[in-house]
């Protein structure tokens, strides 16, 4: 017999829950037995209350416990390594690092969400390529891990059914941006889908879940920590999100640009982040380099071509068109001029992620269905030189009425001062 209201009143007045009495909570929850009224509460109490490290540790369990595990490197018989971000707008790293890696022969697994708000995700992102199957059997992502050297897939529906569950009710109860609940929620997967190493991009700023880099801190913290218990390596970068990551925001955008980076033509704050990504992977992984060495391979492996050929294997090998002309293009592109001149300084990246939803690249309720061709890119950001009625930004859409309000959104997000602004790293701290 669970006692919820119990539970859910000792956590309301701040008490530490008992392991035993946390793990039935959360498995009866995910069982059926525990309505959503009681754990919506439940959520809230923790939310204002927060949860020790302990509490954080048994939820992570719990919710690991409540669905099926995988054995990547058991199977492989290596090291398989992961990566994810805590979610940002124009953040398409995952796809650009994973074939890189696998170039660099790390066999690189991945089990990925859709966007969230104004976050954009890696299975929408992938399902721009006409073909491409986001729903392998955990048979098929295996062996294509083991032959192709990388998949990306949906998170199948039996890995930690715990958080789908109440990553449901958080969304629609304000519960979501508790930095325990968001350490659990993600780590669970990532522990549950059996990498050896995992690096963790955190983002920070306007249009990350953490707003400052002292929150960041601590959520990187807690996520290394449950690692580190589970017996995993974990590295977390804490990345800047107050503007967009690299140029292109909107899906089929984001893969173009995911692909120029690979072969080494993207942007330079992106292409940076993909090899600070891809030179931590390498250095957890048992090639056992250095992180100097990493990323001479990482950059080895874009310029004689290798992590490209890598891609097109690996998006051929499930189901998709590796020909970027196949991906759909917006029917309208309208640009935005700079309205003075100066030096931009602030892009606000909501606002560009807002104007990107607005377009149809995300969802506003959860049954949208997405636009993969829509979207912005933008071509000036924090720091660059404007010259007024220049391009500061084209946005690709699908009728002009929908331009014309993603442009106002888009030029509201550019501040532009006649001074210069100092250069800011996308790498702001690494944690573990
Ligand atoms: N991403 C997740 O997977 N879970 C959270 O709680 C927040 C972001």
């Amino acid at each position: 017999m669970i006692r919820a209201a119990e539970l859910i009143q000792r956590k309301r007045d701040g008490e530490e829950l008992p392991d035993a009495d946390l793990t039935e909570l959360i498995l009866g929850y995910a069982r059926g037995e525990v309505p959503d009224y009681q754990m919506a509460a439940f959520c809230m109490a923790v939310f204002f209350r927060g949860l020790s490290p302990r509490e954080t540790y048994v939820l992570t369990e719990a919710m690991i416990r409540s669905g099926e595990t995988i054995d990547m490197s058991g199977a492989l018989g290596r090291k398989v390594v992961d990566k994810h971000s805590t979610g940002g707008v124009g953040d398409k790293t995952s796809l650009a690092v994973a074939p890189i890696v696998a170039a660099c022969g790390v066999p690189l697994g991945k089990m990925s969400g859709r966007g969230l708000g104004h976050t954009g995700g890696t299975l929408d992102q992938l399902e721009s390529i006409p073909g491409y199957r986001t729903e392998l059997s955990l048979d098929e992502f295996i062996a294509q891990v083991r032959e192709v050297g990388t998949a990306i897939i949906g998170q199948t529906g039996d890995l930690v059914p715990a958080d789908k569950l109440l990553y449901g009710l958080r969304d629609v109860t304000a519960t979501v941006d508790q930095l325990s609940l968001i350490a659990a929620s993600i780590m669970s997967k990532k522990l549950a889908a059996g990498a050896q190493a995992i690096v963790l991009d955190v983002k920070v700023g306007d249009g990350a879940f953490m707003k400052t880099l002292e929150d960041a801190r601590h959520l990187a913290e807690a996520m290394a920590s449950l690692g580190e218990q589970a017996g995993r390596d974990v590295v977390c970068l804490l990345t800047d999100m107050d503007q967009p990551l690299g140029a292109a925001v909107g899906n089929s955008l984001e893969v173009l640009e995911a692909l120029d980076t690979v072969r080494g033509r993207g942007p330079a704050d992106f292409t940076e982040l993909v090899l600070d990504a891809c030179a931590k992977l390498l250095a957890l992984s048992d090639l056992e380099v250095g992180e100097a060495e990493g990323r001479r391979r990482a950059e080895a492996a874009v310029a004689d071509g290798s992590a490209e050929a890598v891609w097109r294997r690996w998006i051929e090998a499930q189901g998709g068109t590796a020909d970027e002309s196949a991906l759909p293009v917006a029917p309208v592109q309208h640009e935005v001029a700079a309205p003075v001149g100066g030096y931009v300084s602030r892009l606000g990246a909501i606002r560009v992620g807002v104007a990107a939803v607005r377009l149809g690249a995300g969802r506003r309720t959860k049954d949208d269905a997405i636009d993969h061709a829509v979207g912005v890119v933008l071509h000036a950001k924090r720091g660059d030189r404007v010259e007024a009625g220049l391009p500061l930004a084209t946005i690709h859409a699908r009728d002009e009425d929908a331009a014309r309000h993603a442009a106002d959104e888009v030029l509201a997000a550019y501040e532009i001062e006649d001074a210069e602004v100092p250069e800011r790293p996308v790498l702001l701290e690494v944690v573990g």
